[in-house]
């Protein structure tokens, strides 16, 4: 499918608004200093906003990283209060691309992951990255400053996972079942490459796992890459992505207003999704998307070009510098130990997490992941598929079932 005249026009539309509303941000910093107090201390928290509504207790954590971000994480327990319930593992929850941990809690309770694990028994801990609205900045740097931003999904990876995992194992003293979705499956799995890391966990589940990209099929991050937007934005001197500024916001309002079709916006990203309620696109847009680094989509452009899993590439002689290579690490899968559970839920429509790429993935590791594959899923049903429970939740909760030792209560 080609991407047709009116998506290619609202594109360019979003992007000339995007650079627009970035340059306006860095000339206007009255206005921006606004726009930034609202997305970094949002009125209330992920719990308040989101979760406890439900009828869920949630409590909000804060911990730092070593280089001095300050992540939100929050605690979310069982809706029904009763104290049985409460004596499951520790799981946490990772996001992808320009989402936070309120991707996980999207639909109603019977829908959304978050609150289905809660239910189960899980002791549910939210992730959120760097830069994200649930996080709270960083000890000495403003998101003014550009070093703010001047980190890519190793980072999220080498620090924030690391000291989400890290935290968990501390309070609860029990080993940490991750899940992760897109862009938290590229760095979990880049986080499980190392030893101190990955003796915290008990298991992983992966929804649309990544970690190489060179075969991604999705046309508007192809086209994308081609327009070399990553590099363009950079030499702009545009660090910070944020589509969630005025500007933008209000152009999504109107274009999902009738005007285009948002789904088939979504399709021409991630893959054809076969189970998206598109009724429920405004309010998924009232919580994404979150922002990332430039640096980041930078990284990511970077794999697909380059056919690589490793470490940002500074070019050559900063490589040097940075690595003592010329060329950036790899991140070795050969080094999860074979002793660790995976599990794999990819989907046949998955415009970002191409199966070819899987493959790549699955030879380099040395276990053999549990794996869930549904033709017509794409990248999106993973995460706010109508039926996702019956389709990937419920096998994911077997396979974290068939564990050892594990009090799961099963329905
Ligand atoms: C969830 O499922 C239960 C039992 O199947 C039902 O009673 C309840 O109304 C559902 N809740 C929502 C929000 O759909
Ligand atoms: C789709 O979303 C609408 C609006 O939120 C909701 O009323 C409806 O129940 C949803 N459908 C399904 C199958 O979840």
């Amino acid at each position: 499918m080609e991407l047709s005249a009116a998506q290619a026009a609202v594109m360019m539309f979003l992007l000339s608004s995007l650079i627009l509303s970035a340059v306006k941000a860095a000339e206007d910093f009255d206005g921006a200093s606004i726009l930034r107090r609202k997305l970094q201390s949002p009125v209330a928290g992920l719990c308040a906003q989101l979760i406890e509504p439900s009828g869920f207790p949630c409590s909000e954590h804060k911990t730092q990283t070593k280089d001095g971000f300050i992540l939100g994480l929050q605690r979310v327990s069982s809706s029904s209060g009763n104290l049985r319930r409460q004596s499951g593992p520790p799981v946490l929850l990772i996001h992808g691309l320009f989402m936070a941990g309120d991707a996980w809690f999207l639909d109603n309770p019977n829908q959304s992951l978050g609150f289905i694990l809660a239910n189960r028994g899980f002791d549910v801990w939210v992730g959120n990255v760097r830069g994200t609205r649930w996080c709270h900045g960083h000890v000495s740097l403003s998101e003014k400053d550009r070093e703010f931003w001047d980190w890519s999904w190793q980072d999220y990876a080498l620090y924030d996972v690391r000291e989400m995992i890290r935290y968990i194992y501390t309070v609860t003293n029990s080993r940490v079942f991750v899940i992760g979705h897109s862009q938290g499956t590229i760095i979990s799995l880049a986080a499980l490459t190392q030893p101190d890391i990955v003796e915290m966990v008990g298991a992983a589940a992966l929804l649309c796992p990544i970690t190489y990209l060179n075969h991604i099929t999705a046309r508007l991050p192809l086209r994308l890459v081609k327009m070399h937007l990553d590099q363009v934005f950079l030499a702009m001197g545009i660090h910070e992505l944020n589509f969630k500024s005025d500007w933008c916001t209000r152009i999504m309002d109107m274009m999902c207003d009738g005007h285009v079709d948002c789904g088939d916006l979504l399709t021409s990203v991630t893959g054809k999704n076969c189970c998206f309620n598109s009724s429920r696109i405004d309010f998924y847009l009232e919580y994404e998307p979150h922002p990332t680094s430039t640096k980041n989509l930078n990284h990511l452009f970077q794999m697909i070009r380059e056919g690589t899993f490793a470490m940002y590439n500074h070019g050559r002689w900063k490589n040097m510098w940075h690595y003592g290579q010329l060329k950036p690490p790899k991140f070795d899968l050969s080094r999860i130990p074979s002793s660790l559970p995976l599990w794999m839920g990819y989907g046949g429509n998955d415009a970002l997490a191409d199966i070819t790429d899987l493959q790549h993935t699955l030879k380099e590791l040395r276990s053999k992941p549990d794996l869930l594959y549904l033709e017509n899923y794409g990248h999106l049903d993973f995460l706010v598929s109508t039926r996702s429970k019956e389709d990937v939740y419920d096998r994911m909760l077997a396979f974290f079932n068939s564990l050892e030792h594990l009090a799961v209560v099963t329905e």
